[in-house]
């Protein structure tokens, strides 16, 4: 297959730049890339038999590596979901394997029965969409994990520092893009309590601009 159909979403999608995503990211996280993911995924506190979903997973770099820590033959499956049909498409040749699936699919609209997932995990997805989906894909995420599932959240918040500051403004105007600005105005961690989730924990902050946050389905 080399086609897969992208999902409708307001959200801004990434099929254009699917092709040099995996090249462009490393540089664009200024070489912090690998550190974030794997604090990130320490965050989960995962058990081998853990079914995980990765909302916004793009090309499915942290879905992978959620995967090659879950067991290979029992229960454990992370399930990355991206509404960029050519993101999906990436994902599924370079880092698909039998408990690691890929779907289109809208943070907004998840084709998830209730409850269905341990955990779930979100990284630099949430300043993609605006606020009102921003709400929705967090009840979303409330609806499909069961109750005491952990939520991981790593996104842009409001910067902590001059560096952060500047990296964080600049790219909310030179992408035009103003669900950066209500990260940066802070939004997430109401909306994510809005939810129904426990008020989240801001864990830690990575190069002045990007915050860690876990919470829980009570
Ligand atoms: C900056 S990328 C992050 C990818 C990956 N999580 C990472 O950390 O490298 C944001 C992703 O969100 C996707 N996206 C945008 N709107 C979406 C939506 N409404 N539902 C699901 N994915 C969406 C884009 O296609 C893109 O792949």
């Amino acid at each position: 297959m080399d086609h897969l159909d992208s999902v409708p979403t307001r959200g801004r999608t990434l099929d254009y730049a699917a092709g040099v995503y995996d090249l462009l990211e490393p540089w664009v996280m200024f070489g912090q890339q690998s550190k974030i993911n794997a604090e990130v995924i320490d965050a989960l506190n995962l058990q081998k038999d853990n079914r995980v979903l990765d909302v916004g997973c793009g090309t499915g770099v942290v879905t992978r590596a959620i995967a090659d820590r879950l067991s290979k033959k029992g229960n454990g499956m992370a399930m990355g979901i991206d509404a960029a049909g050519k993101m999906i498409l990436g994902a599924r040749k370079k880092r698909g394997a039998d408990n690691c699936r890929f779907e289109t699919a809208a943070a907004e609209d998840l084709p998830f029965e209730d409850e269905s997932f341990d955990s779930a995990v979100s990284t630099l997805f949430f300043h993609h969409i605006q606020l009102d989906l921003k709400k929705i894909a967090f009840k979303e995420l409330f609806r499909v994990l069961k109750p005491g599932g952990r939520l991981v959240v790593c996104d842009m918040h409001i910067p902590e520092t001059a560096f952060g500051w500047l990296v964080a403004h600049t790219s909310r105007w030179i992408l035009f893009q103003p669900q950066i600005g209500e990260n940066i105005r802070g939004v997430l961690p109401g909306v994510i309590e809005q939810a129904g989730f426990t008020p989240p924990v801001l864990e830690k902050t990575y190069l002045g601009y990007i915050s860690l946050f876990t919470s829980f389905k009570p």
